[in-house]
């Protein structure tokens, strides 16, 4: 059976901890399927990790439907979140429901992220009207890198945690069903953990949050040149890669790959008459 957003919620009542993490294509889905994640999202971080831009904003909805349509022929029982990529929400509310309604119909996701807090809520509640679960992301947000000046922890001052705290609010009341709280003060993130029922979702907000997302790429280790300080990168699979490409480039030089039992064989009878015929 499938995580259901309410399943989600409930285990911020249980006081259970909720583990994202991004998946990008189905071997990974299907791989944190087995390892029981109850959430998914397809980050347009996939900008950066598996399309090599240097930022989210050329991501489209066509990548975001390509990628969420092959998490989900790996992924069948975890609640899987598609990111609504810049532009696809700012333009209007009809045609933001209807890119929404295309991630959620043609790729098959059961929610959608977007970023922003106040200025956003009025386009959440007409989602959620919709029927289209959503689940909010405050804080650094990464589509908005050129009004922010940079990749930096936001939410720093009084004034600017009292408007990530009114952006919370904001969205909890437009109807989001749960919040992605990203490189803001852990005091913040507590508060605003305390004061809202829809569970929050860190990364890089500290360990008061109601749940914590992370890059798979960074868990992995796969960028040998850039951790992110919020990342525990688990393994340096960066460097294995790069280990395992050198050692066969090394096996084929020497000719100790392939060996006789990675071949096929034809019987004696077929090889006599191809070789009669050669
Ligand atoms: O795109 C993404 O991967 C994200 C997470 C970092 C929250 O938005």
């Amino acid at each position: 059976m499938r995580i259901t957003i309410r399943d989600v919620q409930a285990m911020k009542s249980r006081g259970e901890r909720i583990s994202m993490f991004t998946a990008y294509d189905y071997t990974t889905a299907k791989l944190l399927d087995r390892a029981g994640v109850p959430m998914l999202l397809v980050g347009d971080s996939l900008g950066m990790t598996v399309l090599g831009y240097d930022s989210t904003i050329p991501v489209t909805l066509d990548d975001m439907v390509h990628h969420v349509k092959a998490v989900m022929r790996g992924a069948h029982r975890p609640l899987v979140v598609g990111d609504m990529p810049f532009m696809t929400f700012q333009v209007s509310e009809s045609q933001t429901v209807a890119n929404a309604g295309r991630l959620l119909q043609v790729g098959g996701c059961q929610a959608v992220k977007l970023e922003g807090g106040v200025r956003v809520a009025s386009t959440v509640k007409r989602l959620v009207e919709a029927g289209i679960p959503v689940m909010g992301h405050i804080g650094l947000t990464p589509q908005s890198v050129n009004e922010l000046g940079g990749y930096r922890a936001q939410g720093k001052t009084a004034a600017a945690a009292t408007r990530l705290l009114l952006d919370a609010q904001a969205l909890e009341e437009a109807g989001a069903f749960a919040v992605v709280l990203e490189c803001i003060p852990t005091p913040l993130a507590r508060v605003i953990t305390d004061r809202l029922k829809v569970p929050t979702i860190g990364i890089g907000a500290g360990p008061y949050c109601d749940g914590q997302v992370q890059v798979i790429n960074d868990l992995l280790g796969l960028n040998p040149d850039f951790t992110p300080r919020h990342a525990k990168p688990y393994a340096q699979m960066g460097l294995s890669i790069i280990d395992i490409a050198r050692q066969h480039m090394e096996a084929v030089q020497d000719g100790s790959f392939p060996e006789e039992q990675n071949g096929y064989q034809m019987d004696e009878a077929a090889l006599a008459e191809f070789l009669q015929q050669a």
